[in-house]
């Protein structure tokens, strides 16, 4: 959740690790803190707030050409000062910053502390430094070896030393870490985010894995002390540079590069004259396909919500039962898991704490996972070793948006290779490809005629409740939508599948109550029509968003949000849009701050 950067080479380290926390700085953002290695004892800044607090008070020629920075998303101890990274030892001769959760801590801090070290902040990452220097006997690389085998929990850490200037060393177990290699300079980063500016040649470092990075070279070792081997990774172009461009905030850029992400992940896999997909990763061949008794798509909150899509698609067209669980639950469920299933691990970041344990739950039972993933060589990436990446490119807002269409379109093609192995004739599983060759540009359309969105808002911004509300696959955009206003606008809202609506949420219904409904031409069209009438009739205000020309919906509607016609399986990729757009409009006119709404933070690396 926290973001990390590390500097060593002859440049001076501040203005490159400030970079690089602001690019890192939606993975979390309540403090951040730089250290400087240059002389006899480390220089620490940290501020509460956002990393420019931080910057405010660094010099720009601050003195060091080694140094390493964090940017928080508090786990234990609140939002102070003397929380945030980096923490030191005593002497301030020993810097630390950690992401992941000390479990032992308690222990740990007693122990140092009858030995005499003053601790000076709640967290559980301070008895990192002090421990560090119990072990200290000249040799940095082995202080850190020597103090993690007294460590339980999950660490991505990097420590600087006042007596090694030009080192840093660097482990990880459960929090990702990627080194950037430059010449005759080395970076170290949380997140390949805040390399891409200076370098795309990285190496990945594995769990129970510690790197000495200096200016000339990286060595790594494991924790066992044997040698760990490494290949030189190349970032792909797809990388970017992260920037937000024209648009005044990440969230919108990401939201108008819908028709290019998705795009991206269909390009090369759809075969719209076979009416099939391909799907490289996921190794599966139609003899493979025909025996698949089941599919289980685990996710975390806008990844569950596709994975729901996923598992409903897969069910309707393929025949195959298909369920979406949602990963935190999932994984402490004692799940009876069937190892000839297929099960899919959904994540954006490749982070999500849950769903990796997830994951962990389905092999430990002799099950394999497959992932669909945005972010490369991330640790669900590497943990599933195969599946498909979903090459969105970098999403820097908070709020997930161009990565759910392209988790959708994923799972899409696997519906359609499926299908097409058991249930499709050729010229239904040709329309459906073609259909789905055809998105991007349906999604460009919408997007350049979105309607009439700040009309909407309007009914929003003063609202103590919204509703939302959709049938079959329109239930989990309800849901979306849902999660988007809320983590967005902080409006209370919820979703409900329409038809449950009489079984409860009704009561909520007072005259002018906004309810948001997904009503597009499918199948359950009419069905949604009659909830419509029955909540307009107890006063509330219907948004709706529904296929263009379909004039009855619209009749019902206070505020009429068209999307283009497009295949019945592929209404999700249209009706999401005004979503996205609505709860980005909507905490724009409350004045929230939109690519880091608080208390959240972009990879949910803890549980
Ligand atoms: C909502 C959002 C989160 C994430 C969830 C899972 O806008 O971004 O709900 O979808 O934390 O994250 P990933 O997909 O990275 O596993």
């Amino acid at each position: 959740m926290c973001g990390i950067v590390g500097y060593v080479g002859p440049k001076l380290a501040a203005p490159i690790l400030l970079d690089g926390l602001r690019r890192l700085e939606y993975r979390g953002y309540d403090s951040a803190g730089v250290a400087l290695v240059d002389g006899p004892t480390i220089t620490v800044h940290k501020e509460v707030g956002k990393v420019a607090m931080v910057q405010a008070v660094v010099p720009a020629d601050a003195p060091g050409h080694t140094g390493i920075a964090h940017t928080r998303w508090a786990t234990h101890g609140g939002v102070t000062q003397a929380n945030a990274h980096p923490h030191t030892d005593m002497e301030l001769g020993i810097a630390v910053v950690h992401n992941g959760i000390i479990d032992n801590d308690e222990a740990l801090r007693q122990r140092l502390s009858a030995a005499g070290v003053e601790f000076r902040s709640e967290t559980d990452t301070e008895v990192l430094p002090h421990l560090i220097r119990h072990h200290y006997k000249g040799d940095p690389t082995q202080a850190v070896i020597d103090a993690l085998k007294e460590v339980r929990g999950t660490y991505g850490v990097v420590v600087a030393f006042a007596e090694h200037p030009g080192v840093m060393v660097a482990a990880r177990l459960g929090s990702p870490l990627v080194i950037g290699l430059g010449e005759d300079e080395n970076f170290i980063a949380s997140d390949p985010h805040a390399l891409v500016r200076y370098t795309r040649r990285v190496i990945y470092l594995e769990d129970r894995e510690l790197a000495t990075i200096t200016a000339d070279g990286v060595e790594s070792v494991h924790l066992d002390g044997s040698e760990a081997l490494h290949t030189v990774e190349e970032l792909e172009a797809a990388f970017g540079t992260g920037d937000k461009g024209e648009f005044e905030h990440y969230m919108l850029k990401e939201i108008h590069e819908q028709p290019e992400s998705i795009g991206r992940c269909l390009r090369g896999r759809v075969q719209p004259e076979a009416g099939t997909a391909r799907l490289g990763g996921f190794d599966l061949l139609p003899r493979d396909l025909t025996e698949i008794p089941s599919v289980t798509i685990m996710g975390c909150g806008t990844s569950f919500h596709a994975a729901m899509l996923g598992a409903m698609a897969i069910e309707q067209v393929a025949r195959v039962p298909a369920r979406a669980v949602i990963a935190s639950e999932f994984r402490w469920s004692n799940p009876q898991i069937d190892p000839k299933g297929l099960y899919l691990a959904v994540s954006q970041s490749g982070e999500t704490a849950d769903t990796l344990g997830a994951i962990k739950e389905v092999t430990t039972k002799g099950g394999k996972v497959l992932g669909v993933v945005n972010v490369v060589g991330s640790s669900i990436a590497r943990l599933c070793g195969s599946g498909v990446y979903i090459h969105s490119g970098p999403e820097v807002a908070v709020a997930s948006t161009k990565a759910f269409t392209s988790q959708i379109s994923a799972m899409y093609l696997f519906t359609l290779m499926l299908g097409r192995t058991l249930t499709l004739a050729p010229n239904e599983a040709q329309h459906l490809a073609r259909s789905l060759a055809d998105l991007p540009e349906m999604v460009r359309a919408y997007l350049g005629n979105p309607g009439p969105i700040q009309e909407a808002v309007r009914h929003l911004v003063n609202a103590r409740y919204v509703l939302f509300m959709g049938r079959g696959l329109s239930w989990p955009v309800a849901l979306e939508g849902a999660l988007k206003l809320k983590e967005l606008a902080y409006i209370p809202c919820e979703a409900y599948a329409a038809g449950e609506m009489k079984h409860g949420p009704i009561a909520m219904m007072e005259e002018g109550t906004p309810v948001i409904v997904i009503v597009p031409s499918d199948a359950n069209r009419e069905r949604t029509l009659s909830n419509m009438r029955e909540v307009q009739a107890r006063g509330a205000a219907l948004i709706v968003i529904h296929s263009r020309g379909d004039h009855q919906a619209a009749s019902l509607a206070a505020v009429s949000i068209p999307v283009p016609r497009v295949h019945p399986l592929l209404t999700p990729m249209v009706t999401v849009l005004p979503l996205q757009l609505l709860s980005y409009q909507a905490a724009l006119a409350m004045g929230r701050d939109i690519d880091m709404p608080r208390n959240l933070a972009k990879s949910v690396t803890v549980e």
